[in-house]
């Protein structure tokens, strides 16, 4: 099929609404998106909606009216609350779901009982819709699954050849999608948020809510509110991740990932390629931004896009819901501290799988050399040492052959030595956390330190190959690396303690162990 494109001029709006009479598809400009209509009275135009889409024929339809009162034969009723909405903002970017009366056809409605109903404040939208002289049904005019078009560019490449027209109007005002409010619930909820926000609602109609899956996604055994919650949405072909941290901490992290792309704010400063999807206060700039921004880094051929994460609240609520679906529900959490414990025994390679994770971007932390400098650095450990074992120092400093014939040999006082030692030795660990860090901690779990780690590895090994390390490393028998070994945890202790766990035989693919482990967490 041969797709017209279409100026905003009065002819080709007059042509537009021809083509629509008459059963065909017109993608349209409105205030939020771009809309892909078609008669909403003739359910064969309406199919065709979603033929052109790609679309599940379970996902209903918005339909579109000129006119506040144009409402009145689509639904049952229009309610009290519902004609409060229409006076407080039609036109404008606010979809009302009523019961649905019977001149709403099945595919339309996506079989539901119910139909939404918007009339968008966009000039050319509303002379569309005048010049079809029906209701217009109108979903956003992507491929189903992509981001919604915010240009008319973008709808030329998801539609030609599969409509009849698209009208070029220009960048789209808001760039998110209608608000969505049900009122055919007890409590009026909104299904999905947009420039209409949760407060505007409320200060006209009471209370309203917002359904979990707006900022939680759908659990697996939950049925939608929206059928348009459970589909795969605005998903470009990238990966994308969201970040949640401040700007700082953001800027230090993303500028770490090697081949990534930021999906920033101007205001961030980033070394990586990067994508602005607008400025961090300003949430209708964010909102305006966002889709274009996901298109572009395909076009840019991103692989990995790191996005910084927006607020929940107001406008931006829309911009988080969008975001977090395009993302695949993915966030990477540095408002806490973002450390990988990795430990195992002797000999299984600990510090080789630390060498490739520094390769990555990450910040290792030796507790070794941490436990060897502890002593020179923690004036109140010596103290306290001092207090339980005596004097071991010499020139006021711990001396280390002193305190080892004191608690060598002796389990109880050792114990009661680890005890001092070991969180002294954990906070310091902690203070030198930087955004993300591998904890390199042989005695992770003696040491109790696995508790501020946001995931543990273990690295395990075959026994040969391990007592084959030490006895080259350390230049010892193998009695004695036997021994050694014999004092470790066991193989089962690791696996049933640890979040993951890596083979490190020298067989093993531990570049590919460690990038599933690492992209599993959003890496
Ligand atoms: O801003 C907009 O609303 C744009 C422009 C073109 O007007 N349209 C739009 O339509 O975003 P669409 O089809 O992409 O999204 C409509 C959403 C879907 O999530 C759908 O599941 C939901 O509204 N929806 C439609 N009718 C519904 C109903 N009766 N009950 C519950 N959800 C409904
Ligand atoms: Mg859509």
């Amino acid at each position: 099929m041969e797709t017209k494109i279409l100026s905003t001029n009065d002819e080709d709006i007059a042509l537009a609404g021809e083509i629509l009479a008459n059963g065909g598809l017109v993608a349209f400009p409105t205030e939020t998106v771009y809309g892909l209509g078609a008669n909403a009275l003739n359910e064969e135009a309406v199919k065709n909606i979603y033929k052109a889409k790609g679309r599940p024929s379970d996902n209903p339809l918005i339909v579109h009216i000129a006119y506040k009162e144009d409402i009145v034969p689509l639904v049952k009723e229009v309610t009290p609350k519902a004609q409060a909405l229409i006076d407080a903002f039609f036109p404008g970017p606010l979809t009302i779901i009523l019961p649905k009366s019977d001149l709403i056809g099945k595919v339309v409605s996506g079989g539901l009982d119910t139909v939404a109903v918007r009339m968008p404040i966009n000039e050319v939208a509303n002379k569309v819709i005048k010049a079809a002289g029906c209701p217009i049904a109108a979903p956003s005019a992507n491929t189903s699954g992509l981001p919604s078009p915010t240009r008319a560019k973008y709808v030329i490449d998801d539609m030609t050849g599969k409509i009849e027209a698209i009208i070029d109007g220009g960048d789209c005002e808001f760039g998110v999608e209608s608000t969505v409010i049900t009122l055919a619930t007890d409590t009026p909820t909104v299904l999905r948020p947009g420039a209409i926000t949760k407060e505007m609602l409320e200060s006209v109609i009471g209370k309203v809510e917002v359904a979990n899956a707006v900022l939680h996604g759908m659990k697996d055994n939950e049925t939608a509110a929206s059928p348009g919650m459970k589909y795969k949405h605005y998903a470009p072909k990238a990966r994308v991740v969201i970040v949640d941290a401040d700007r700082k901490t953001y800027e230090e992290f993303v500028n770490n990932q090697k081949g990534a792309f930021a999906l920033c704010f101007d205001e961030d400063e980033v070394s990586v390629p990067r994508v602005n999807y607008g400025s961090e206060n300003d949430d209708l700039s964010q909102a305006r931004e966002l889709f274009d921004a996901l298109r572009r880094l395909d076009e840019m051929g991103a692989k990995t896009v790191y996005a910084r994460i927006p607020r929940t609240t107001g406008v931006a609520m829309a911009v988080y819901n969008r975001l977090i679906r395009a993302a695949a529900f993915t966030v990477i959490d540095l408002t806490k501290p973002f450390t990988l414990g990795l430990t195992g025994q002797s000999g299984s390679g600990k510090s080789y799988i630390c060498k490739k994770l520094k390769e990555r971007g990450f910040n290792i932390i030796d507790c070794d050399e941490v436990v060897k400098n502890i002593y020179d650095t923690n004036e109140a450990l010596v103290k306290s040492l001092c207090n339980e074992f005596g004097d071991i120092t010499t020139d006021g400093k711990i001396d280390r052959k002193k305190l080892g014939n004191i608690v060598f040999n002796d389990k109880s006082k050792l114990e009661r030595l680890n005890g001092l030692v070991h969180p002294a030795v954990i906070d310091r660990c902690v203070s030198l956390s930087k955004l993300p860090s591998v904890l390199d901690a042989p005695q992770l779990f003696e040491a109790g330190a696995q508790d501020k780690c946001f995931k543990t590895i273990a690295v395990l090994a075959d026994e040969k190959t391990r007592l084959e390390r030490i006895t080259k490393r350390d230049n010892i028998s193998q009695e004695q690396a036997k021994n050694r070994l014999s004092s470790q945890f066991s193989e089962d202790y690791f696996k049933s303690h640890c979040d993951f766990v890596i083979y490190n035989n020298d067989d093993n693919d531990i570049d590919r162990e460690i990038d599933d482990i690492l992209h599993s967490l959003g890496f």
